[in-house]
Formats: C-alpha cells, sequence, structure tokens
C-alpha cells in the first residue's frame, strides 16, 4: 500500500524522528506544558445513590471544563481489561495482518487500520496509528474491520459496548436533567437508541524525542460526547484558561469528553484536548465517539431557546 506506518517509523528512530513529526514551537509539549501541575479533573461516583449531586457535580464539569472522569460506572474493570488486550494484541501483529484491515484510500469512510495520510494544517504529522470501527447499533457494525485476530477481539469488543449503555444513558440522564429538561430528552435529541458508537483505538509508539511529537494536536471531538479509557502511560492533556495541563489518570475511572456544545445551546462545553506520546512505552487509549446518526440534524434544543436566548448556535 506504501503508506508508512508510525509504528515502522518507530522502529528505526533510536535518537531522533523525522522532520514532519517535529512540532512548531507553539505545540510543542516540552515548551507549552504548565508543569509541576497535574490536572484534577472533577472524579464523579456514578453509583451515588444521590443523584441530584450527580447532576450538580455533571452540570458543573461539563461547564466549567468539559471533561470529568466517571468511577463506579457499573462497566466491569475485568470487560475493560479484556477490551484492552485484545486492542494491544491486534496492534502487535505483524504488519502484513494489520494491512488486512486497512481503510481502503479512496473511502468515505472512517473505518479501518489507518495513519492521517495528509499532513495537518501546518504541515506536521502526529505520532500515532489508529483503528477504528463502530461497535453500536448492531445494525450499523461492519465486522470487516473488526480483527479476527486475537480471535477473542469479537467478543471483548462487544461485552465492552454491551455495558457501555448503562454508562451513556446515566451521563445523558444526568446532562438533560442539567438543563432542566425530562431525562430523556437529550437523548432523544441526538437519535436516542439510534445514536451510534464509533470505537477507535489509538497507537503511540514510543517515541525518542516526546518533547517535541505530539501524538494527537489539540482538538475538540466531533462526537456528543466521548468515553475514553487509556493504557497505564499518561499523556492526556487539557486545555484550561490557556494553558496545557497533564490530566491525572484515576485507576479504572472512565474519561468523559464533551463533544457537543449545541444541545445545551453552549451551556456545555467541549474541551480542547491533545495526547503526547512518551519515550520508554507504548501509549495506547480506546475512545468511544458516542454520536447522533449521521443522517439526523442537531440543533439547540427547543425547550432551551426563546427571546430572552436566542439560538447560539445553526442546527446541522
Ligand atoms: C482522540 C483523543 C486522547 C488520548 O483520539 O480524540 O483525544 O489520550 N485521544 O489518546
Ligand atoms: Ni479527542
Amino acid at each position: 500500500m506504501g503508506v508508512e506506518r508510525v509504528q515502522e517509523i518507530a522502529n528505526f528512530s533510536k535518537e531522533t524522528i523525522p522532520e514532519e513529526f517535529i512540532r512548531t514551537t507553539y505545540e510543542q509539549p516540552a515548551l507549552t506544558t504548565v508543569q509541576g501541575t497535574v490536572l484534577e479533573v472533577p472524579v464523579i461516583d456514578l453509583s451515588d445513590p444521590d443523584e441530584e449531586k450527580v447532576v450538580r457535580a455533571i452540570v458543573d464539569a461539563s461547564s466549567n471544563w468539559g471533561m470529568f472522569q466517571v468511577v463506579n460506572h457499573g462497566i466491569p474493570h475485568e470487560t475493560v481489561r479484556k477490551l484492552k488486550e485484545v486492542g494491544k494484541a491486534f496492534f502487535e501483529l505483524p504488519p502484513h495482518e494489520k494491512e488486512a484491515y486497512a481503510k481502503s484510500p479512496g473511502s468515505q469512510s472512517i473505518e479501518g487500520y489507518g495513519t492521517k495520510l495528509q499532513r495537518e494544517v501546518e504541515g506536521k504529522k502526529a505520532w500515532v496509528d489508529h483503528l477504528f470501527h463502530k461497535i453500536w447499533p448492531p445494525s450499523e457494525i461492519n465486522y470487516q474491520f473488526w480483527p479476527k485476530n486475537p480471535p477473542s477481539y469479537r467478543k471483548n469488543n462487544e461485552e465492552y459496548a454491551k455495558h457501555m449503555h448503562g454508562v451513556v444513558d446515566k451521563l445523558f440522564r444526568c446532562l438533560s436533567l442539567g438543563l432542566g429538561l425530562e431525562g430523556n430528552e437529550m437523548k432523544e435529541a441526538m437519535g436516542g437508541d439510534n445514536m451510534v458508537y464509533l470505537l477507535k483505538i489509538n497507537y503511540y509508539p514510543k517515541c525518542p524525542r516526546p518533547d517535541l511529537a505530539l501524538g494527537v494536536p489539540a482538538h475538540t471531538d466531533m462526537s456528543a460526547i466521548t468515553i475514553l479509557v487509556p493504557n497505564d502511560v499518561q499523556g492526556l492533556q487539557a486545555c484550561k484558561d490557556d494553558h496545557w495541563y497533564d490530566v491525572e489518570y484515576i485507576p479504572n475511572a472512565l474519561i468523559v469528553h464533551i463533544g457537543d456544545q449545541i444541545v445545551s445551546n453552549g451551556k456545555y462545553k467541549s474541551v480542547l484536548h491533545r495526547a503526547k506520546v512518551n519515550k520508554e512505552k507504548t501509549r495506547i487509549s480506546w475512545p468511544v465517539f458516542v454520536e447522533p446518526p449521521s443522517d439526523l440534524e442537531v440543533g439547540p434544543h427547543p425547550k432551551l431557546v426563546n427571546e430572552a436566548n436566542p439560538p447560539k448556535f445553526k442546527s446541522k
């Protein structure tokens, strides 16, 4: 196919990295990270029986940070461990086995194994390969993008998808109540049970110059919400009050990003974030982008707009 995978580039990059991976000084993590401070993004216990308290915490985090972590979320730790085990095993297969799942060059779909082909706006590349495939709803799944090897890949991913509904429903219920809507109204506005769960595995190989490169440059997610599990290698950074901070990992927590600001008419903020790479260890992360179905037009919720609160966004 002729595409250079970052995993291969990393194999021969012992001390330096190719020039196209060196970020501008405005982006280099060594120059732009607030040192000595780890950002303690709000940690929310989803099993707390005091729902009003949970709603308040989620509203506060979503309005001020656009990011929070949830614990006691109901997804068994073993389910998450097994999801990570098979994702890692896929990336450790020989190149030709991974290439069998490669995204075809002209394809409109995002699904498949890949490396960003074009350079980004600033002419720089990100130190990452990835695999994208939908995990929900069943009618949207394209199993040709799900690795057959390791053999338990499918079972473990299906198990994770099944357990995600509880968390997704709880989060949307709290986000909805926090807007003064009925518990189901926000999810319904996003497509209800037709919402699509798109899994991405980010594979960030060891990098000899983590001070100069980035795994993922600054962005906000295109999803409604994103639910991410990382391996144990730190690297996620969030921008708060115009400064970049490392995000502290809490064992067994899920990291939630707000992607959509439209339905809440700007009350909830999407978080600007990026990912660093590591010199000694491979980073891997598993975000699930929870999105409205592609044919659904989403706009500010009609119950939130009136003369005093005009819509801040167009429907799209
Ligand atoms: C992403 C992302 C962060 C991470 O893939 O959208 O923000 O820690 N990843 O891998
Ligand atoms: Ni992201």
